[in-house]
């Protein structure tokens, strides 16, 4: 069976990442979703509340299923079997970034994890969560980055 991680802060989900799970969701037998545990990054959004809106979010996908994780990707990885990392790269600023995770992951893992990328959809090209959360801070409408009800959770964690 092929299974991949898809990892990251996901604070809050956005149609951005809702594109790669679903072509991920096509590509392997099983996606794991895997929301970083990251308290220390002061998130807008507990763990519980955006794995939450994850699975409200992909509930009509079948083999996604979503975990959280702290600690090392890797160790996570190689404690549950999983050996490809899934990565959205929207535009050449992405790049350097992921390209140094992606080789620094392979080589702790003693290269037993690789990464694959998928190119963001065009439309999705220039969006992130920092953007939706800084628009929704000002109590600008962002439902046209994000699912309905999350830009509802936005509007009532800003009011
Ligand atoms: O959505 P993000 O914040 O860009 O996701 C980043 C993420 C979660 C993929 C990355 O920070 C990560 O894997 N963190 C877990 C800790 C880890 O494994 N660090 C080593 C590589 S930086």
């Amino acid at each position: 069976m092929s299974r991949a991680i898809y990892p990251g802060s996901f604070d809050p989900v956005t149609f951005g990442h809702i594109d790669i799970i679903k072509r991920s969701s096509a590509m392997f037998d099983e996606v794991i979703v895997g929301v970083l545990n990251n308290s220390a990054k002061n998130p807008l959004f507990s763990t519980e509340e955006r794995m939450e809106m994850l699975m409200e979010t992909t509930k009509e996908f079948d083999n996604v299923k979503i975990i959280s994780f702290g600690g090392l990707l890797i160790d996570y990885m190689k404690d549950n079997d999983i050996s490809v990392i899934v990565r959205g790269l929207r535009a050449v600023t992405d790049f350097e970034y992921e390209l140094q995770i992606a080789q620094s992951n392979r080589k702790v893992s003693k290269e037993t994890i690789d990464t694959v990328f998928l190119t963001t959809s065009i439309e999705y090209a220039y969006l992130s969560s920092s953007i939706v959360r800084e628009y929704a801070s000002y109590g600008t409408d962002v439902s046209d980055f994000v699912p309905a009800f999350v830009a509802q959770r936005l509007e009532n964690r800003f009011r």
